[in-house]
């Protein structure tokens, strides 16, 4: 090579765009992730057996890196859920797919990818708690706080963000970048 400008070069025409920008980078996330899990597994050290329950499809990439630092005996199960048009309007949300197992008397963890307005978490732990789980507690890896409608409690939170629209390690735009490893911040194209 005998380029010796450093000003980085102009994309060539065609030559793929740059991702999303990043706001928290894999390593800070695999790093956050493993302190949660150690809160986890001391907190529940008494109990006999956790329930894990994911929503999908946006918590799965969180779900499955914590839950593999876990010491503790754990189950997993999954919601899918919807809403009706947008959730930020009228906040009323559909179950897609219900879990499997039975948590009557059990305790159950609830893995999300993301609080927004609440709604979504709100009726999931309305319902785990109505159907007669032990306890109930929510773990979500980001939370944006300002954007809250309906108050809902975060047990375990990896980070706190701004108003912003974010993909990456499970959150999508139209289905895209869930498999990005780390969480960027989506502007447009
Ligand atoms: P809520 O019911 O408004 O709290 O919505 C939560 C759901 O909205 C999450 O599970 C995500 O699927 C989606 N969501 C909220 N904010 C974002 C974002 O910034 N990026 C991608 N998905 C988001
Ligand atoms: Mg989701």
């Amino acid at each position: 090579m005998t380029e010796t400008n450093s000003k980085p070069a102009a994309p060539e025409p065609g030559a793929p765009k740059p991702g999303p920008r990043e706001l928290i980078g894999a390593a800070a996330l695999q790093e956050r992730i493993r302190e949660l899990a150690g809160d986890i597994d001391r907190d529940y050290a008494d109990s006999d057996g956790l329930i894990a329950i994911g929503v999908l499809k946006g918590s799965v990439f969180f779900l499955v890196d914590l839950l593999k630092h876990l010491q503790i005996p754990v189950k997993v199960d999954f919601f899918q859920t919807a809403s009706y048009g947008s959730a930020s309007v009228g906040g009323e949300v559909r179950i897609r797919k219900d879990i499997d197992l039975s948590i009557r008397g059990r305790d159950v963890l609830l893995i999300e990818d993301i609080v927004d307005t609440g709604y979504t978490l709100r009726t999931i732990l309305d319902l785990l708690r109505f159907r007669g789980a032990r306890s109930v507690k929510l773990c979500a890896l980001l939370d944006k706080a300002s954007r809250r409608e309906v108050e809902v409690p975060i047990d375990y939170l990896g980070f706190p963000i701004e108003d912003l629209f974010v993909v990456g390690y499970g959150l999508d735009f139209d289905e895209r970048f869930r498999n990005l490893p780390y969480i960027g911040v989506y502007d447009g194209e």
